[in-house]
């Protein structure tokens, strides 16, 4: 039995075929970061477009590398939502036709249940129950997860996501689109103390965050409260000891806020995706906390841990509770 995903909600164009065990077949990502990265940010309506164009090839190159017929494919699966409408819209009604014209179930996934979900993929074992937390470009969000598909809200962001900060600040610096990559390695050259950045919520029982603070915290260090538009981006030592300041503030919250969380819940298990855990010194500090905690940890490989359908392998699950979609199927932008 195989299933097709396709993953449209933000600005990575991606189709993966997996079986029923689930074992990933094919893990195909577009990704359309040249076409944001002038606008140091994704432009939704440019999204849409690309994923247009590029949603048909994608899919082809899924199923030659999985080496699966369309005609053998038994389910679609689609991540519906949370997104950029425009976006997921492109990736539900391409699922939707598919359905229609293979004569096969509809599956809808939810994009951040996915992301934890490829915790479970990597790891080839059960990791539920588990502190389940999704930090990127668009969420900072922990959970607790019972299994696969009951995942309880522990509490979010209030304003920016911690990958949109990385991107805000990288902005700020003069570090190109997107940040994360870009601010960790001006960070490996900083000094961590040399600023004191603001670390929202840290020490409040409550798992909340906020990282728009800490954003302009960076902002005003640099330019003071009357910026003008037209000052040039620190170079040399300042621009790394701001990016090492930077990071290690926005890290401090992340890994003390999953301490708190596997101590407010009991759990033993921390389960973390999105596109910020690429970051090593993130990893690193999560490490070093679950080793001290005596909790394990699972972080997915690369490949499942930024944006990618191979994740929407949940589908799996849901197709044997057989939880199906109906075709009027719509693309949810808030996450419910
Ligand atoms: O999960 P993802 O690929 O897409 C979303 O669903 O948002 O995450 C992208 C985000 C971006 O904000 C990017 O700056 C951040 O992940 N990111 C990083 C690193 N690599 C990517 N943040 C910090 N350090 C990194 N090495
Ligand atoms: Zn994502």
């Amino acid at each position: 039995m195989y299933f097709l995903a396709l993953e449209t909600s933000c600005d990575e164009t991606a189709a993966a075929v997996f079986d029923d065990q689930p074992q990933v077949l094919s893990n195909v990502v577009a990704s359309q970061q040249e076409l944001h990265a002038r606008f140091q940010g994704v432009v939704p309506e440019i999204a849409a477009r690309a994923h247009l164009r590029n949603l048909l090839p994608v899919i082809d190159q899924a199923l030659r590398q999985a080496n699966v017929r369309l005609k053998d494919v038994g389910c679609i699966a689609v991540h519906n939502t949370p997104g950029l409408v425009g976006a997921l819209l492109v990736g539900v009604s391409a699922a939707k036709m598919l359905a229609v014209a293979l004569q096969v179930p509809l599956i809808a996934v939810n994009h951040i249940a996915s992301h934890i979900y490829a915790c479970r993929l990597a790891a080839g074992r059960d990791i539920f129950p588990c502190v389940g937390f999704v930090v990127s470009g668009g969420h900072t969000v922990l959970f607790h997860c019972e299994d696969a598909l009951t995942m309880r809200l522990l509490g979010g962001t209030r304003d920016d996501a911690a990958g949109e900060a990385f991107d805000k600040v990288a902005a700020i610096l003069g570090l190109g689109f997107p940040g994360g990559p870009v601010v960790e390695r001006e960070a490996a050259n900083g000094n961590p103390k040399a600023f004191d950045f603001p670390r929202s919520f840290l020490n409040d029982p409550r798992l909340e965050f906020s990282f728009s603070g800490l954003k302009t915290a960076v902002l005003y260090t640099l330019h003071g409260q009357n910026i003008s538009k037209a000052e040039p981006p620190p170079a040399g030592q300042l621009r790394s000891d701001l990016a090492a300041s930077f990071q290690q503030a926005a890290f401090d919250v992340l890994v003390t806020k999953c301490k708190q969380a596997l101590g407010q819940t009991g759990l033993r298990r921390l389960a973390v995706g999105g596109g910020v855990i690429a970051n090593k010194a993130l990893r690193s500090a999560l490490e070093a906390m679950a080793a001290k905690e005596g909790v394990e940890l699972f972080v997915p490989p690369m490949s499942l841990s930024t944006d990618n359908a191979a994740m929407a392998a949940l589908a799996v699950e849901k197709w044997r509770r057989g939880e199906f979609a109906p075709l009027d199927l719509d693309a949810e932008p808030n996450f419910l």
